[in-house]
């Protein structure tokens, strides 16, 4: 087995297996996250994401081995790790000020007091918390109060910062400024951050790489690119949000691979096909364009309009191709918006665009 370096494996986890008395919690798990990185654990609740970290934390002890920046970590106890984590229901001490919360950790390992002093004021000015210092928690909103544990967490200067659905607990909005302040702050103080969340969204726009964890194991790790056009599992794809999905037996010729799905629909599928007959694919429904008139194009067939919908700057529809349905979006441009539902249109998409899936859903 090769092994990369420190930088490639700056924190790795090495066949980590937890368990609750009988119960496996986390199955064998193998990580390993470069320097720098903002890795997200992206999975349903209830697999062990939480278990995970704090596993790493040291609050929990695991089989296996974790390393941080080349050194084992695991046996260490939680407070000389070099990690720092921030929770999701903030965990701030209610009766100490928002300047006492940063300045804990710092006090604890006994840093002399103008450092500590210099230390919080500054970490509070990049969280935006200026002017905050003798506020209590409970004298802040939800997102103040996680800057302050974000606060809380970046002042030690760990080497590992993780962070446990730190925005779940947050309305839409302030969850995008938020996830944006992470990575700004990730990014300026270069840490390395492990962030757990089961949103979809949330991974996808914030993260470097994506592990997608199910029932205690990884099932897939990349780049959201990776993630979700070249879905390993059939969990991943289903997590992903793979809704329409073709599947059947594939029939090729000199002329291409189809898959027919009834005698006016022969799908014309990406070459080369790879593999057994039996296929399924995913139409990403953002791919899709629709038109009055047929188009010359790899896939074009003509359905019924159903369930027209607006998300703010697009559109979202269903399109009825004689019993089979797809969904998808399209621009809210102002010929779009003349569309109506129960309308004849066209729909077509490349067949280079369809996302080959593995087998049947796990
Ligand atoms: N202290 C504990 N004792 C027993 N079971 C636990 C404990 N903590 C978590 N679990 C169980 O472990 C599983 C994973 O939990 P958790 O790691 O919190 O999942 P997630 O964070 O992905 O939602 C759940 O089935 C949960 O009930
Ligand atoms: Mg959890």
């Amino acid at each position: 087995m090769t092994h990369g370096g420190i930088e490639e494996r700056f924190l790795d986890l090495v066949d980590v297996s937890i368990a609750f008395g009988k119960s496996a919690i986390v199955k064998h798990l193998n990580l390993a996250i470069r320097r720098g990185e903002f890795v997200s654990i992206l999975g349903p609740s209830g697999c062990g994401k939480t278990t995970l970290l704090r596993s790493i934390a040291g609050f929990i002890r695991c089989d296996g081995q974790i390393r941080l920046a080349g050194g084992r970590i695991d046996t260490l106890p939680s407070n000389r790790r070099g990690a720092a984590m921030v929770f999701q229901n903030y965990a701030l001490f209610p009766h100490l000020s928002v300047f006492d919360n940063v300045g804990f950790g710092l006090r604890h390992h006994k840093v002399p007091k103008p450092e500590i002093e210099t230390r919080v004021r500054e970490v509070l000015a990049t969280v935006q918390l200026q002017g905050f210092e003798q506020r209590y928690p409970r004298e802040l909103s939800g997102g103040q109060q996680q800057r302050v544990a974000l606060a809380r967490a970046v002042v030690l200067n760990p080497k590992l910062l993780l962070l446990d659905e730190p925005l779940s607990n947050l309305d839409a909005k302030l969850r995008k400024d938020l996830r944006k302040d992470f990575l700004r702050i990730h990014e300026a103080a270069g840490i390395t951050s492990l962030f757990v969340t089961h949103d979809l969204e949330e991974a996808f726009s914030i993260s470097d790489r994506i592990a997608v964890m199910n029932h205690g194991r990884i099932e897939q790790f990349g780049t959201p690119a990776e993630i979700f056009n070249r879905p390993q599992t059939g969990f991943v794809a289903d997590f992903v949000g793979h809704s329409n999905i073709l599947a059947g037996k594939a029939h090729r010729d000199e002329g291409g691979a189809y898959l027919a799905l009834s005698p006016k629909m022969s799908v014309r599928l990406p070459t080369p096909l790879e593999g057994p007959d039996d296929v399924r694919f995913a139409i990403p429904g953002h791919l899709l364009e629709i038109s009055s008139a047929p188009v010359a194009r790899d896939n074009c067939f003509p359905g019924r309009l159903r369930k027209l919908s607006y998300l703010g700057p697009a559109l979202s529809y269903v399109i009825d191709f004689d019993g089979l349905e797809i969904s998808g979006e399209i621009p809210a441009s102002r010929e779009n918006m003349k569309l109506a539902a129960g309308e004849s249109v066209y729909a077509g998409w490349n067949a280079s665009d369809m996302i080959a899936l593995p087998g049947a859903p796990s």
